[in-house]
């Protein structure tokens, strides 16, 4: 068997943890969902489910990860064993493929999108032109088939290099790269005409729109971001040394994630009002308006390559993630070698992946629910799987796993003195299953 490996540095840590987290969800994600959904009322919503919600599930994942010492199924296997609860983890490499199906189109556009701009094909078009462009694109089939594939094949090679040499490594030289840009985009945008309508559209609370509905998007969306359950944070965890402080990592991770979600916001819509745009353009804000954008603003040739490299950065830490959760799976239970498990994983998700992006093409067949693929993979992932891997990770750790395996974990056997460790625990023993119960509850219609 392989040696496992693990994260080296403190730093190397952060930065793969924080690559996983930072994604298409910060970037893409959360500023459509918060301008659709009253702004700072559903920005406040969302901060207080990362803090009494979505935290104590990474302190859990991280616990399970690092307690098991293994892939997420053998790890929930070793804490509990003889029970079913492995299935949980099943559950989470399932979730993974079907994120990875839609994640990675997503990513692809961000290269094509990094392409236009490079060869500066967006000169001189506005909203519409580049509406159509995108939908042409879109429609070709075998352009986001290509972008798709190349991306895949990426993630891949970096998860081969291993988890010090591959994933610890680029995450060092691309997380600091991502924060930079942001933060010099969000600068940037202090000397544009529509910053401070920018800012008032994002920070000024509209509590009408927030129904049980919005609140479910914003859990869905807190899990999606901090990259909860579906295992990536239990798989990281196994890598993570014992005398590391798993309750102040989850606290800086999630905090940084946040900030990282408002600063994109922050950065992206003074932009769109200085050039009188509608906000709420949904999905499609990064990649219609925003060009638009980038085209009208001094140096926007420059700013729509760095931005569209970014998205890919951020996009590509994320998906080594996923993959690294199937690939240790099927590495450690079928005991293969990493480069077939990085194989049968590469292929598996560029057929799934394909067909997401192919049910995109105007008239495609390919639909479920009504939906196409890429939109039923979205939806399904975010507003069930998540919260469902979440919710039974927290029923598991709070009623059934020995207290005193997530005592040790927390306080890394003695080492920390945890004085929240009680009220961690309470919440979740009892506030998050509750609440995420609730909420599924009333989106089922049943409340
Ligand atoms: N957190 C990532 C993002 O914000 C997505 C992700 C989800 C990554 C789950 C890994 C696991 O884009």
């Amino acid at each position: 068997m392989e040696k496992r490996g693990g994260f080296k540095s403190k730093f190397g840590l952060i930065a793969a943890v924080g690559g996983s987290v930072v994604g298409l969800g910060n970037i893409w994600r959360f500023p459509y969902l918060a301008g659709e959904n009253g702004g700072a009322a559903f920005i406040l919503v969302y901060v207080i489910i990362c803090f009494l919600i979505s935290v104590p599930i990474m302190i859990s994942e991280f616990s399970i990860g690092r307690a098991g010492q293994s892939n997420v199924v053998n790890s929930f296997r070793k804490v509990a064993p003889k029970t079913k609860w492995e299935l949980v983890g099943l559950l989470g490499v399932v979730a993974s493929f079907v994120m990875l199906s839609f994640y990675c189109v997503v990513a692809g556009w961000s290269l094509e999108f990094l392409k236009t701009s490079f060869m500066n094909g967006f000169a001189g078009q506005g909203s519409e032109e580049i509406k159509e462009g995108l939908t042409s694109f879109v429609n070709s089939g075998w352009r986001p088939l290509m972008w798709t594939g190349i991306f895949i094949v990426a993630t891949c090679g970096v998860v081969f290099l291993g988890i010090e040499k591959g994933i610890e490594r680029y995450s060092k030289i691309m997380m600091p790269m991502i924060v930079l840009i942001l933060l010099g985009m969000f600068f940037y945008s202090f000397t544009m005409d529509g910053f401070k309508e920018g800012v008032s559209f994002l920070l000024s609370p509209d509590f009408s729109k927030i129904t049980p509905k919005v609140i479910l998007q914003a859990l869905g969306q807190s899990f999606f971001s901090l990259s909860l359950g579906m295992g990536a944070m239990i798989t990281y965890g196994s890598y993570i040394k014992k005398e590391t402080d798993l309750s102040k990592l989850a606290s800086t991770i999630s905090l940084t994630d946040m900030c990282v979600a408002i600063l994109s916001g922050l950065a992206i819509f003074p932009a769109v009002f200085s050039m009188g745009i509608s906000p709420t353009s949904g999905p499609d804000l990064v990649f219609i308006t925003l060009p638009g954008v980038f085209n009208q603003m001094p140096g926007g040739y420059f700013i729509s390559i760095i931005f569209f490299f970014l998205l890919f950065m951020a996009a590509i830490t994320s998906s080594v993630s996923m993959v690294e959760v199937v690939t240790s799976y099927l590495r450690e239970e079928f005991k293969i070698k990493r480069f077939w498990g990085i194989l049968i994983t590469g292929v598996v998700v560029l057929f799934t992946g394909s067909l997401s992006a192919l049910s995109q093409i105007e008239g495609s067949s390919l639909t479920l629910f009504g939906m196409n693929y890429f939109d039923f993979f979205d939806m399904i992932s975010g507003t069930y799987l998540l919260p469902l891997g979440g919710l039974l990770t927290v029923i598991f750790v709070g009623w059934f796993l020995k207290p005193e395996i997530f005592r040790n974990e927390v306080t890394s056997f003695g080492m920390y003195k945890v004085r929240l460790l009680p009220v961690v625990r309470f919440l979740i023993k009892f506030v998050s299953p509750v609440v995420i119960t609730l909420l599924f509850l009333s989106l089922l219609g049943i409340i």
